[in-house]
């Protein structure tokens, strides 16, 4: 889709040449400077109890007269601020996105400035609306005929929205393609696939990409990752990929995102129900392959190594088995009580590995526990790290990205869980508290830098009758990655 802006007043509105007019209405009582061809019918709807000037209310108009705009969605936004906006615009959005409108305009209407922040909201769910997932269903009609979207604004906010659509804009392609990656199944994404993927985007972004297959994963040495892949004839991959946007001595962010292509338990196999939604268990992985997408894209002075262990993890008769010990790469032994807990298996190498990029700060991404989902739900990712400063800027990049994350504690006291007679740890310390014990093992693994965990398993995707990947936490990483650069 092709972001642009315009400049323009609420009283011009009705002259808009576009073939859909989004207007979001902000106060409780519409905004005098607006046009009368569109104050009218508005004023009228309100009098007949059709559209109440209250949040969640929208209405759709077709062909109002003296107004250019074929159609007219209006949706009504609590307050101005981002979030609401992006709200009700969405909702606006969903009344003319299956029609026949190619070129939709957005204005928001009231005591609000449209800023950087709130023209990226914009674009953010303008994209997300029109997003068809096809690959393995190319009968599926277009969510939406929507080509162009033009935010208008007023002169004086400008130069603001349009720095907000160009990262708007590059969050949503590094969004979509997470999505996209998420929602493949696991006999058209394997890891192979991934690396390919990952291979693209180096080419398309000049960035360099390394796949490491197994015989150098083995020489490298990471005996866990390899456990949980020895069940699996799918072959391994680790992908190493690097934006070099700064300098060689600056030291980089590095993002690592687990990408188990589909996780069937191993041998502690998960039951059957749903256990289809494990193709989505790559989501990490499809979150830093975006992330890396729209970092490319805003070319922002800093350096950033993106690593991803993919494999499947399945049952066979060369599986990993409960009771078994293997060796990190960190050189620390874990005893393998439990094969499902193999997210950690593959990150706690991955980990260990970013060691050698002397990192400024390393943040890993996972679909990574059930016990995340019980906790939070599907709006907050679990948060975890025992870094205040880090803390901060994840919190502050996941409100500006409007992309929640909750953090969640890492006290010592949770580490007992992890004790084992056969190991230096085990890899699963029992059901209570089972996302905080999931990252304290991953803790034992980032001494050597400024850490962070994303436990996504609530976020990345959705079940039911919308089934499918969310693109999260893209927006939040793009954030926190591009503040780094300050
Ligand atoms: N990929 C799953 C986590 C998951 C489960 C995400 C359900 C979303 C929905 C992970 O590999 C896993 O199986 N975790 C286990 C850990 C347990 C064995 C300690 C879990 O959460 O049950
Ligand atoms: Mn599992
Ligand atoms: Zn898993």
């Amino acid at each position: 889709m092709d972001f642009r802006h315009q400049i323009t007043t609420p009283g011009a509105l009705s002259g808009v040449g576009v073939d859909a007019l989004v207007l979001v209405v902000i106060g409780d009582a519409l905004d005098p400077s607006l046009d009368p061809a569109l104050a009218g019918p508005l004023a009228d709807a309100i009098e007949h109890g059709d559209l109440k000037l209250k949040k969640g209310k929208a209405l759709y108009l077709h062909r109002p007269n003296g107004v250019r705009a074929t159609r007219v969605a209006v949706a009504v936004a609590e307050d101005g601020s981002a979030k609401s906006l992006k709200a009700a615009a969405g909702q606006a959005i969903g009344l003319i996105k299956a029609g026949g409108a190619r070129h939709l305009g957005i204005a928001v209407v009231g005591a609000a400035t449209v800023g950087a922040a709130e023209a990226e909201a914009l674009v953010a769910c303008a994209s997300d609306a029109t997003y068809t997932y096809r690959h393995t269903k190319p009968s599926a009609p277009p969510a939406s005929a929507l080509k162009v979207v033009t935010v208008l604004c007023g002169k004086a906010d400008a130069k603001a929205v349009q720095q907000g659509i160009r990262q708007g804009q590059a969050i949503a392609a590094g969004v979509a393609l997470a999505r996209e990656y998420a929602n493949r199944p696991a006999n058209h994404c394997t890891p192979s696939v991934l690396a390919a993927q990952a291979k693209k985007l180096g080419k398309d972004f000049d960035l360099k990409v390394d796949v490491l297959d197994r015989k150098a994963v083995e020489k490298l040495g990471m005996g866990s990752f390899l456990a949980v892949a020895q069940g699996s004839d799918e072959p391994l991959r680790f992908i190493v990929a690097r934006y070099d946007g700064a300098p060689k001595g600056r030291a980089p962010v590095v993002l690592v995102g687990k990408g188990i292509t589909f996780d069937t338990g191993g041998i502690s196999i998960k039951p059957a129900a749903d256990m289809d939604e494990m193709k989505f268990d790559m989501g990490g992985a499809a979150s830093v392959l975006g992330t890396l997408r729209a970092i490319a894209e805003l070319k922002p002075a800093l350096n950033l190594v993106c690593l991803i262990p993919a494999c499947e993890n399945m049952p066979s008769g060369r599986s990993v088995k409960p009771g078994d010990v293997v060796t990190s790469l960190s050189g620390q032994t874990i005893e393998i009580l439990n094969t499902d807990a193999e997210g950690r298996l593959i990150l706690c190498d991955a980990l260990t590995y970013a060691e050698r990029f002397k990192p400024a700060v390393v943040v890993d991404i996972a679909t990574l526990t059930g016990a995340c989902v019980i906790a939070l739900g599907h709006h907050h990712s679990g948060l975890f790290t025992p870094d205040d400063r880090v803390a901060q800027q994840m919190l502050d990049a996941s409100r500006a990205a409007l992309d929640p994350c909750w953090r969640m504690p890492l006290d010592e006291e949770y580490d007992e869980a992890l004790k084992s007679n056969f190991a230096d740890m085990g890899n699963v310390g029992g059901r209570a508290g089972g996302a905080i014990t999931a990252a304290m093992f991953l803790r034992r693994f980032t001494a050597k830098y400024p850490w962070a965990h994303l436990d996504i398993a609530g976020t990345a995707w959705r079940s039911g009758a919308a089934k499918g990947s969310t693109g999260r936490p893209v927006g939040l990483l793009t954030h926190f990655v591009l503040a780094q650069a300050n």
